[in-house]
């Protein structure tokens, strides 16, 4: 039974909450400097094949603009974060229970004002999730494309920021301005640069090649290269049948890549102290009770 089914004492919930303080969060954000790359794809996919390890694993939705996850994993949800934020329900009420005990929290679909929430409202949402006893090992964070507030907060908050990018043009140079952005004006450094839909073996790493290349010239960044993701028809078939290919389709070359790329993003460490009080929030995102003066500064 999942955990937010069971009813506990308000003390059990005090005492989770002082255990999960104390646990290491890592929270990986998959994002892309332009829209329909494969973020969700990627995010859906990378939070349920960790979870298949053992992990616990929560799966953020923050595309506030158009909400997806949910819908990718054939779940149906009562609540998304929109109620949280108008104060309907708790942040334990939104979450729903997905493949592997993979916890996911929904966005608020469609609803325009999720995508431009004030400072406040920002606030508020960081102090929802610091009021979970949930425990959480990997929060993965389904960003929106480009460079909202909302992207750049959580960009900036996580401790490994996966870029996105298709063989494209468009693609490539808006990944550049996102790292750019997020290099110069935000103070994030490291990237992890996945190819998604590669139609050869060679894409992935000339695709990286030319990104580190232009970023080398111009910015100050550490690029990876997180690997690369085929395009795959049975990942189509699978979003047809609202479930992740990982579990649709195991054997299929995506399904191969994408677990292929949990295992590596489980190896990835928590870098201390390396961001300031954003990231030392969001490590503790989940347990920790901490005010919104600490976020907004
Ligand atoms: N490796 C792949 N092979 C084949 N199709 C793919 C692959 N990755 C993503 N797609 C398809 O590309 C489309 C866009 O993917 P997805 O919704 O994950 O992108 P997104 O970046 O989250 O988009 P948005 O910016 O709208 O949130 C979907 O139809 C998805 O099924
Ligand atoms: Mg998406």
């Amino acid at each position: 039974m999942p955990m937010h089914d069971v009813k506990i004492s308000p003390a059990q919930a005090a005492e989770l909450r002082r255990l999960n303080a104390s646990r290491p969060v890592k929270v990986l954000a998959v994002t892309a400097g332009k829209g329909g790359v494969g973020k969700t794809t990627v995010s859906a996919n990378l939070a349920v094949s960790i979870a298949a390890q053992g992990r616990d694993v929560m799966l953020v939705d923050a595309d506030f603009g158009l909400a997806n996850v949910d819908v990718l994993l054939g779940l149906h949800t009562r609540f998304h974060l929109g109620h949280v934020l108008s104060g309907e329900c708790s942040l334990e009420d939104a979450i729903v229970t997905g493949p592997h005990g993979l916890q996911i929290v929904p966005a608020a679909s469609g609803i325009r004002r999720m995508a431009n929430l004030s400072p406040l409202e920002h606030a508020g949402l960081i102090r929802a999730f610091s009021d979970l006893y949930h425990r959480v090992d990997v929060l993965v964070v389904d960003t929106a494309a480009g460079l909202h507030d909302s992207v750049v907060t959580f960009n900036q908050a996580a401790h490994h920021v996966i870029v996105v990018v298709c063989d494209e043009p468009a693609s490539i140079t808006d990944a550049y301005a996102l790292i750019k952005v997020m290099s110069r004006e935000h103070g994030v450094r490291r990237f992890q640069i996945l190819a998604n839909q590669t139609r050869r073996a060679d894409e992935g790493p000339r695709l990286f090649e030319k990104i580190q290349r232009v970023c080398d010239r111009f910015l100050d960044v550490a690029l990876e290269f997180a690997g690369s993701i085929p395009f795959d028809d049975y990942l189509r078939r699978a979003v047809q049948r609202q479930t992740a290919v990982v579990e649709a389709y195991p054997q299929s070359i995506s399904s191969v890549a994408l677990k292929d790329l949990a295992s590596r993003a489980d190896k990835w460490t928590v870098p201390q102290g390396a961001r300031g009080h954003l990231e030392f929030f969001v490590e503790r995102m989940v347990g920790a009770q901490i005010g919104p003066a600490a976020v907004l500064q």
